[in-house]
């Protein structure tokens, strides 16, 4: 089985700049790479990201709905792309699994985490990550990285316009699901120089997959 790393982290953490650095890395290292992301990845997972971020059904989600889009999309991920290419010995590598519901949908929107857990549990076969890279940012400088992006384009998805205080729930909801597992968690800090916080995500990756990277 290839390395099934994720990344995680509050909107405007820099998910998708370092999930790209690292392809390049483990690429010119010969390792073969799918980058994948959730919700989406494939173009059934695309459409129902269309759903769950614009609204396009012209009806917005009830909370569950929402969450059950979230796991019905991560299922399909799963069966049809993710497991196949982990089989291969492919290293994946995606933008956002399974603690984005826990830290959204649980300690943001407030359903209980076992409940998530278990229906998590289904919907992927209990598919679990070796390692999940916490990019972490403090509110104040996701707020302003959230606002220049929200400028640029049209106005923010549905979780970019939540309260302040969801953000905050969100921040600490990641950081709670790290200090409880410690083994597959590295807790990165983002609000610093592209270069520095690549170096960190880089030196985590080397570390846990010293094995796999050894060689070749
Ligand atoms: P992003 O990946 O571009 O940041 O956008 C995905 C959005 O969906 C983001 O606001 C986080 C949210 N989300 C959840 O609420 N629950 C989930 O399980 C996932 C994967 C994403």
């Amino acid at each position: 089985m290839g390395p099934f790393i994720t990344f995680e982290g509050p909107e405007g953490s820099g998910k998708s700049t370092h999930i790209r650095l690292l392809a390049e890395q483990l690429r010119a290292r010969g390792r073969e790479v799918l980058v994948t992301r959730e919700p989406g990845g494939t173009p059934l997972c695309e459409a129902i990201r269309g759903l769950l971020q614009h609204d396009t059904a012209d009806e917005s989600p009830t909370p569950r709905a929402e969450a059950l889009l979230f796991f019905a999309s991560r299922a399909q991920l799963v069966e049809t792309t993710i497991r196949p290419a982990l089989r291969r010995g492919v290293w994946v590598l995606c933008d956002r699994y399974a603690d984005s519901t826990f830290a959204y949908q649980g300690h943001g929107r407030g359903f209980p985490l076992d409940a998530l857990q278990a229906i998590n549990a289904f919907a992927t076969g209990a598919l679990v990550p070796d390692l999940t890279l916490l990019l972490d940012i403090d509110a104040a400088a996701s707020r302003q990285r959230l606002a220049a992006r929200q400028a640029a384009a049209s106005g923010g998805d549905r979780f970019e316009r939540e309260s302040d205080a969801f953000h905050d729930r969100l921040r600490r909801g990641f950081l709670d699901l790290a200090t409880r597992e410690p083994a597959r968690f590295r807790i990165v800090e983002s609000g610093r120089a592209i270069a520095s916080v690549a170096e960190d995500v880089w030196s985590a990756v080397a570390t846990r997959f010293a094995a796999a990277l050894d060689g070749g």
